[in-house]
């Protein structure tokens, strides 16, 4: 008896020990495979579909895809591409040094304000944000996470009518630091330094929603920097969360999707099942009742240096003003290479990368938003994935702002 309770001591202690402890990621590694031909895509997206690895990104029909391997893994990993003739190399030696070194990148200001020299906690974010005090600028809440947090958009008009109106939201995925520090970076430059984009704001309002998965962000800085989903919790279920990017109406569960609650790309109970996800689609559809018209919709994630557009849940398929899509996009990124040289690639994003249901994007375009796009920021073939430096995020968002 006294045995079995302090097994169960020992065991409950274990338990806790895992839910409570940091993940390290120490000896985990990073593959950046090149797919040459079909068959070694298929390969590819049989071992995505498996969910034994964590994609870093996409799977991409022709060229690169990043694939993390655990320790016990790795070998298993390089048989397979060994196998079948796939050309590989190693994109990250080591995740948990990576994510060391990221830790002392970040250089916070010694005043203990938000500065973009560091990745900004959600704390520091909605300090800032609720402190802004710009004739431009409002700042409201759109809705609450799971864990409560709120959910703020900003608003830059310089008043009259409504004009034409851009959407952008950040970091729905929780691990693409550079995505909501980028947004976060481009409201602070239109609230201290507008001059610049007064003519843009002569023409159009913008909507910023910089930190979509809050729960998630918040999650990935404590206690596991490769989370990805919400923190959601289903019963029947001891996995935790799904991926937003799946969670929207258009093509739910389709391509590139799972059912699965432990699946980094599970759906969710439903479309719309996540508050983050119905307070995007309560905020647009309760500002067009008031009659803004939303002409444009970026979803801002990383990282491979992709501005993709519509349609992005199958391959081969294009909207009616895909022509129109292209020429922004190529204009886009043009401007973007203009800033830093930075070079991004624009195409249909199922072309580009392998189709995905259920993404914001899609929903947005279906809806009936004319220009949509989602941009996948640095870095490419840098070596640092998601874990970018933070001294990369001040030239990311300059870019992004031209
Ligand atoms: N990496 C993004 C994701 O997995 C790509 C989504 C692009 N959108 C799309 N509809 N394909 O969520
Ligand atoms: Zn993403």
């Amino acid at each position: 008896m006294k045995f079995l309770l302090l097994l169960s001591v020992a065991f409950l202690a274990f338990v806790h020990a895992k839910e409570m402890g940091t993940r390290t990621y120490k000896g985990y590694q990073v593959f950046t495979v090149k797919v040459t031909n079909p068959a070694q895509f298929e390969v590819v997206k049989s071992l995505y579909d498996s969910d034994e690895y964590d994609f870093w990104t996409t799977p991409r029909k022709l060229g690169a895809t990043d694939i993390m391997a655990a320790p016990e893994q790795i070998k298993q990993l390089g048989k397979i591409f060994a196998e079948n003739g796939m050309q590989f190399v190693v994109k990250v030696k080591d995740v948990g040094n990576l994510i060391l070194e990221e830790q002392a990148s970040n250089k916070r200001s010694s005043d203990g304000r938000i500065s973009w020299t560091a990745y900004p906690s959600f704390a520091e974010i909605r300090d800032w944000l609720t402190s802004i005090d710009s004739p431009i600028a409002e700042v409201s809440t759109i809705g609450y996470t799971h864990e409560n947090r709120p959910i703020f958009v900003v608003k830059f008009s310089t008043g009259g009518a409504p004009k034409k109106s851009i959407l952008i939201d950040a970091n729905i995925h929780a691990r693409e630091w550079i995505a909501g520090a980028t947004a976060t970076w481009i409201i602070n430059e239109l609230v201290t330094n507008p001059d610049p984009y007064a003519d843009i704001l002569a023409q159009v309002d913008i909507y910023i929603i910089p930190m979509v998965n809050a729960d998630g962000f918040e999650w990935s800085r404590a206690r596991d920097r490769m989370w990805r989903k919400t923190r959601s919790i289903r019963s029947g279920s001891s996995c935790i969360g799904c991926d937003p990017n799946r969670n929207f109406a258009f093509m739910f569960g389709g391509e590139g999707t799972s059912p699965d609650p432990c699946s980094n790309t599970y759906t969710g109970a439903g479309p719309f099942s996540e508050p983050e996800t119905a307070a995007i689609r309560d905020f647009v559809v309760a500002r067009e009742s008031e009659g803004v018209k939303f002409y444009a919709y970026m979803t801002f994630h990383s990282y491979s240096q992709l501005w993709l557009l519509p349609w992005g849940y199958t391959q081969g398929v294009y909207p009616p003003d895909y022509a129109e899509q292209l020429s922004l996009g190529q204009a886009s990124i043009a401007a973007l290479e203009a800033v830093h040289g930075t070079a991004y690639q624009t195409g249909q994003g199922a072309d580009i990368l392998y189709g995905v249901g259920g993404a914001s994007d899609d929903w947005a375009k279906d809806h009936g938003i004319k220009y949509t796009a989602t941009i996948e920021m640095r870095d490419t073939e840098e070596g640092y994935g998601f874990i970018l430096p933070a001294d990369q995020i001040i030239p990311n968002a300059e870019g992004m702002a031209s």
